[in-house]
């Protein structure tokens, strides 16, 4: 009894719960929490190990997040389990375990770099889903950014000034790359629109990694489209994509119409313009599917025909504008994974001097794919340097 007591104690404190931790004990020392409860985050682990006046601490997680935690001045590592195991091992084999800090160092050329991390928002999108979410990958993790000094006792060591940086992770940290690297095609084109920016650095994104594989999630496998979205954005890049996507505001007032909304809902969000819906458009998935965005999604692609709605094949057109060399000739190719017949008409699009705009269609065929979510993408290219790459994700019922 009083044993099955003491390991409850025990395993109170070696989680790090608020409260389990002896001050007298710990104060001063390097302190390693084993994390086997998950109902509290590390920050609250922290927070304790902090409070009760501990140097610093080691989390053993074995479900390692392989995100590195914003914990500001003080010294925090985690581990997953195999290093944790050592770890446990040594502090078993001595009365007297030690442990060093050493200052912060820059880890140069990490891989596998880049990849998803286990916060990053997943697709698909909650709207719809003849969008594909999310549209692009940026650095989210750990970023260095400007902070406003926060001066609370405790969080900044004797004699320093607090700091006007932080390592800071999520959409806050990687949002600010997209924006900078649209300002930067915006500065090198000053004539295109967002949209014409969006594509080119959705179309002219990265899904390889620095080992040269595709990029991975957290679970170190392939990530898909409705992870990575078209991959991770590359700016330089970005300036010359050769083709772009162009929607307008028109576009989008339709795409609303598709989705459901009213005239009178329209008129509200944009009293300035006369538009009216076009009839019989409303909750019209294929016609969703269709805004010419620089990436493909389809809701529902039924392997039967069921009525007029849902049909084995559907058929999306997109419309590429040449913002490379005028006379451009451009072929495709497609990656669909077997089942899924893709075919684009035409295979080939030919730009000349009068000719800077051109329709394609995509034909999704579903008859003999596996049900669900099926991920491929379609890549123009030129024979010079250009690539435009096109991912798309097509549910299968
Ligand atoms: C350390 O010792 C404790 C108590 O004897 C034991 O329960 C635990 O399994 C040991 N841990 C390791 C990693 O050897
Ligand atoms: C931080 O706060 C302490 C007391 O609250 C104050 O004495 C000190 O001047 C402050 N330091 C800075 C850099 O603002
Ligand atoms: C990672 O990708 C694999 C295969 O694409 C998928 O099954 C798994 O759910 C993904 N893991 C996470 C954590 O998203
Ligand atoms: C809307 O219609 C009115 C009246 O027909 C016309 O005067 C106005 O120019 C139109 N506005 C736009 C933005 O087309
Ligand atoms: C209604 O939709 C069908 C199919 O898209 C189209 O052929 C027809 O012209 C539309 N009718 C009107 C009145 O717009
Ligand atoms: C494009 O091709 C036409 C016809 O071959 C040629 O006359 C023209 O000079 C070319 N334009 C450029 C910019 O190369
Ligand atoms: C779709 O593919 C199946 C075979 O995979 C074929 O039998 C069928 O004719 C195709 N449908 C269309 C409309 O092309």
């Amino acid at each position: 009894m009083l044993r099955a007591l003491f390991l409850l104690l025990w395993e109170f404190s070696s989680n790090c719960y608020p409260g389990s931790l002896d001050r007298n004990k710990v104060a001063g020392k390097i302190v390693v929490c084993v994390a086997s409860d998950f109902s509290i985050s590390r920050r609250i682990r922290k927070m304790v190990v902090e409070d009760a006046r501990g140097r610093g601490m080691i989390l053993v997680n074995p479900e390692d997040t392989g995100v590195p935690f914003d914990s500001g001045t003080f010294p925090f590592i985690e581990v997953g389990g195999r290093y944790g195991t050592s770890i446990l091992k040594y502090m078993n084999s001595t009365k007297n375990p030690k442990g060093t800090i050493l200052a912060a160092v820059d880890v140069p050329g990490y891989r596998p770099a880049p990849s998803v991390a286990y916060f990053s928002s997943r697709g698909p999108g909650p709207l719809t889903e003849n969008i594909l979410k999310p549209d692009v990958m940026a650095p989210g993790v750990s970023i260095l950014a400007a902070f406003p000094p926060k001066n609370v006792t405790g969080t900044v060591p004797a004699g320093e000034k607090p700091s006007w940086y932080a390592l800071k992770s999520g959409t806050s940290m990687a949002c600010p790359h997209v924006t900078g690297a649209a300002a930067f095609v915006k500065s090198v084109h000053p004539k295109w629109s967002p949209s014409m920016i969006k594509s080119a650095l959705m179309t002219t994104a990265t899904v390889f990694n620095n080992l040269g594989k595709p990029v991975m999630n957290n679970s170190r496998q392939s990530a898909s489209p409705h992870e990575a979205g078209a991959g991770e954005i590359n700016p330089i890049k970005a300036l010359n994509p050769g083709l772009v996507f162009h929607t307008t505001t028109l576009d989008y007032l339709r795409f609303l119409c598709y989705y459901g909304l009213s005239n009178k809902d329209i008129k509200s969000l944009s009293p300035r313009t006369n538009f009216t819906c076009p009839s019989n458009s409303t909750n019209n998935d294929r016609l969703m599917s269709n805004l010419n965005y620089p990436s493909i999604s389809i809701a529902v692609l039924s392997r039967r025909r069921i009525g007029r709605a849902a049909t084995a094949t559907q058929t999306i057109t997109r419309t590429a504008t040449n913002v490379g060399h005028v006379n451009s000739t451009y072929i495709a190719t497609v990656h669909a994974p077997s089942g899924l017949r893709v075919e684009v008409l035409p295979r080939k699009l030919v730009f000349t001097e009068r000719v800077g705009r051109l329709t394609f269609r995509v034909v999704f065929n579903g008859t003999k794919a596996p049900r669900g979510y099926n991920y491929g993408s379609l890549t123009w290219r030129d024979g010079r340097r250009h690539l435009v790459r096109l991912v798309f994700a097509v549910n299968v019922e």
